[in-house]
């Protein structure tokens, strides 16, 4: 079974139920078992076409099945080498069943080696085999699937930053301040001596990340002009050409570095005025690119035991304040899907479904 919506219309949504085929030479069947859903995935299908997120598992022409972070088992494994029964993490289709070609096979993971999933960034079509994954925990497996890709994002921004030193500022400030990724990054930022981490949410959640502590100082926005002109640099999880402008028009010069990395506020409306912001001009950080190069900086092996070396504390953490609310069939997966799409979710909240 299928979860569909309609790419022009992101509120029609659908079931499909698809007919069983044999498997092709080289192909592989993997039952999804359970996947994480957050407004990263509603980001996937509001950028479907212009950042190809449509493209890794395509469905019936104006329909896409939103990719989304979980885990899945080894049904049938043909004539290829996947151990049957084995557990993979990755990045899935809100489905039953994914059919891969698995390549690059070893005791750590695989490739989907699917033609149409050839000229898609990398970084999401490698699939992990649980028992050689030295993040996993068999207890921590619901906030893996919530919360890794956007933590993974966020150990990319730290470190970018990190390693720009701050660009010269004392202050990060993070919008969307109470979404997953940021409070990730609000984590870790909070960490480096001497950076200070303001938080920018919407005004009746400023008591929630209030006291999760990550953050130095949180504001509602309406409030950026409250703050201290000082130098700082912008994390924009949100997205929001208001909130940009505000920050912008508010720091002027003393911002020495503004980062797209979100748009959690996707219905807001954009800017058309066609004006340049004050200060530095927003650059969009797509952390695949950040893979890439602190891969070759590294390699992948030391990116990935750095990244899971920094997971534990974060996770131990999440694990004290995130509500998994689970959810099993359409019914579910579709009010979950919506209660997203609409900014209706409780952020502490993550919801994980199957189907
Ligand atoms: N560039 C990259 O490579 C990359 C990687 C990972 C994630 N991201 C992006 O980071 C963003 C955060 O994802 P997440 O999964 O961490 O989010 P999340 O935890 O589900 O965030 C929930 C929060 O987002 C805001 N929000 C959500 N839907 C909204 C709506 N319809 N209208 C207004 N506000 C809404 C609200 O925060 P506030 O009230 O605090 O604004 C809400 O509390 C996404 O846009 C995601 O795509 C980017």
């Amino acid at each position: 079974m299928d979860f569909e919506v309609r790419r022009d219309d992101l509120h029609a949504c659908r079931f499909v139920e698809g007919a069983a085929h044999a498997l092709d030479p080289g192909q592989a069947l993997l039952e999804v078992d359970s996947f994480g859903l957050t407004t990263n995935n509603i980001t996937y299908a509001v950028f479907g076409e212009a950042m190809s997120y449509w493209s890794f598992f395509p469905a019936e022409d104006g329909w896409g099945r939103v990719p989304v972070w979980g885990f899945a088992n080894v049904a049938a494994a043909g004539d290829t080498d996947l151990p049957e029964g084995s557990r993979a993490f990755g990045y899935f289709p809100p489905s039953s069943e994914l059919v891969v070609v698995p390549e690059r096979i070893d005791e750590r993971g695989f490739v989907d080696a699917s033609p149409h999933r050839a000229s898609l960034p990398s970084a999401y079509n490698s699939y992990a085999l649980v028992d050689a994954l030295p993040l996993y925990e068999k207890r921590f497996e619901e906030q893996q699937m919530l919360l890794w890709p956007l933590f993974f994002t966020s150990f990319l921004i730290d470190d970018f930053l990190g390693g720009e030193d701050l660009f010269g500022a004392g202050t990060a400030i993070v919008s969307s301040a109470s979404s997953k990724t940021a409070l990730s990054a609000a984590f870790l930022l909070a960490r480096r001596e001497g950076v200070g981490v303001v938080g920018l949410t919407s005004p009746n959640r400023v008591q929630f990340v209030e006291d999760l502590g990550v953050y130095d100082h949180v504001v509602g926005y309406p409030d950026v002009p409250s703050l201290p002109a000082a130098p700082a640099v912008y994390v924009d999880i949100a997205g929001d050409s208001a909130v940009r402008s505000a920050v912008h028009g508010h720091f002027g010069d003393e911002l020495r570095h503004s980062a797209v990395v979100g748009a959690t506020h996707w219905e807001a409306p954009a800017d058309e005025s066609g004006e340049a912001l004050p200060g530095p001009q927003p650059e969009f950080f797509f952390a695949p690119d950040h893979v890439r190069r602190r891969s070759a900086d590294w390699g992948r092996e030391e990116l990935d035991r750095r990244v899971a070396e920094a997971w534990k504390p974060f996770v131990e953490w999440a694990g004290g304040w995130l509500k998994i609310k689970r959810g099993k069939g359409p019914d579910a997966v579709q009010s979950a899907y919506l209660e997203l799409l609409d900014g209706r979710t409780n952020p502490a909240v993550g919801h994980v479904l199957s189907l």
